[in-house]
């Protein structure tokens, strides 16, 4: 766990790649984040778990400067930033691959995945080495294809999946967010995921934050795991001081919790 440095002690956030402070955010009635802090280390694993509508997605959000938070404080390797949007959250070296994935289905492979990656592109990319970077790019990643000139829209979810992962890997040089990037995958696709994981954790510099629900896959990826019940950090725990069934247990106490709230107040 990477403590919370003290008040006032300028730059002690630096020994977290990304670190957040009393981040809280409200949609109308809705209060999605109430006060989360948190932080994920140089080249960690971070899992973030939490039941539908706990605020992981919202969190997330405001990570890649998609939102802006109600309140809080982000920093990045110890300095505060103030994240104007998607783009500008990219050209720190923190991107994204979304729950609802950004690609443009009626673009062809190659073109997706130089998408908004004005950076990774260059201004006088042609067609010609974009589709030769683009190819040899997810060859490096074990993703196969069969041409990357068809259209995204014609690939399995999986795929498509894939190619918004490989592509985030390629422009996120300080922190990676995936949104739960194993959702309606098959198992072939979802290990391919995994190891694309295990290869930029190999590389030791890049942070990432992942949402997912299968708790045998995430305890075996990832170094540390928090959990968010109701927009709050209930939990923060090295992967091998917990268990699946101690996660298990937790979220089914909060069912039952839930379950009894109603049955009282109904
Ligand atoms: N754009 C939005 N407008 C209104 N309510 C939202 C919006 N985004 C999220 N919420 C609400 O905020 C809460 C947290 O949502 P979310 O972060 O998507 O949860 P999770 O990803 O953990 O399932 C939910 O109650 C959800 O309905
Ligand atoms: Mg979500």
């Amino acid at each position: 766990m990477t403590a919370t440095p003290p008040d006032g002690q300028a730059g002690a956030a630096g020994a977290d790649m990304l670190r957040v402070e009393h981040i809280a955010k409200r949609f109308g009635p809705v209060t999605a984040l109430v006060d989360v802090n948190m932080g994920v280390a140089r080249g960690e694993v971070l899992g973030l778990l939490g039941d539908n509508g706990a605020g992981k997605s919202t969190l997330l959000k405001i990570l890649c400067g998609f939102h802006p938070p109600d309140a809080g404080r982000i920093f990045l390797e110890g300095t505060e930033i103030h994240l104007r949007s998607v783009d500008h959250a990219r050209s720190l070296g923190i991107d994204v691959v979304y729950q609802d994935l950004a690609l443009i289905n009626q673009l062809s492979v190659y073109h997706n995945m130089f998408l908004n990656r004005e950076s990774v592109r260059g201004p006088l990319l042609s067609n010609r080495s974009m589709r030769r970077q683009a190819r040899k790019r997810l060859d490096d990643m074990g993703i196969r294809l069969e041409s990357i000139e068809v259209p995204v829209g014609s690939l399995s979810g999986g795929q498509r999946q894939a190619i918004a992962v490989a592509r985030s890997v390629y422009s996120a040089t300080k922190v990676l967010l995936l949104d739960e990037p194993l959702a309606a995958m098959g198992a072939k696709e979802a290990a391919l995921i995994l190891e694309l994981i295990r290869d930029i954790k190999r590389r030791g510099d890049v942070s990432i934050i992942i949402v997912a629900h299968n708790y045998g896959q995430v305890l075996e990826i990832c170094d540390r795991v928090i959990l968010l019940q109701h927009g709050e950090i209930t939990l923060d725990k090295r992967s091998k001081d917990t268990s699946v069934q101690e996660l298990n247990d937790i979220v089914i106490a909060e069912y039952r919790r839930a379950l009894e709230e109603r049955e009282r107040t109904a």
